[in-house]
């Protein structure tokens, strides 16, 4: 498949959660688009914007919000291409901003896309076996579960 990931991170921690991700991607043998939304827009990435499946990162800005890069490219997103279906968000934040407001990004960009996928939420930067282990699992259900929906121009996998 065709993978975007695109993400927001300020101080690095949501980039270390994307780039594990990517390596499982690309080990799994697909082709990924990296998109750092602080410092590069859609058209700067890719030439071609529609993806087989698409996953947004971002860390979370004051009470629960999504930070205003991710925000940008989640409108230039939407203008190209619409909501896709096969969109997943992950995301990283802390827990001493309250439940209410833990990974609210995640939580807001998920819902703004009707996102059928589970959420990946990490407290702060990924650390330990327990993280690695539960982001391979994230992206290996995300990928099966897009790699079995049945696909709105099957044409597309025989071309
Ligand atoms: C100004 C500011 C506001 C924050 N507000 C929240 C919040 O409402 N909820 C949350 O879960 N984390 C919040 N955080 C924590 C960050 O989302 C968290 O540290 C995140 O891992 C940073 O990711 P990054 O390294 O990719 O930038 C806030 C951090 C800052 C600097």
């Amino acid at each position: 498949m065709r993978i975007l990931i695109a993400f927001a991170s300020l101080s690095g921690n949501t980039r270390d959660v994307a780039r594990m991700i990517r390596a499982r991607c690309e080990a799994a043998g697909h082709s990924v688009t990296w998109i750092e939304a602080d410092v590069q827009t859609l058209a700067d990435a890719t030439d071609r914007p529609a993806h087989d499946l698409y996953l947004l990162g971002a860390w979370t800005d004051n009470a629960g919000r999504t930070p205003p890069e991710m925000k940008r490219f989640i409108a230039d997103l939407v203008e190209a291409v619409g909501k896709p279906e096969r969109l997943a968000v992950f995301g990283t934040g802390e827990t001493q901003w309250g439940e209410e407001y833990y990974c609210g990004a995640v939580r807001r960009m998920a819902a703004f896309f009707g996102s059928g996928y589970p959420r990946l939420e990490i407290e702060q930067m990924p650390h330990g076996e327990r993280d690695a282990l539960k982001i391979q699992r994230w992206t290996d259900h995300v990928l099966n579960c897009t790699e079995n929906m049945p696909h709105a121009d099957p044409a597309r996998f025989i071309a």
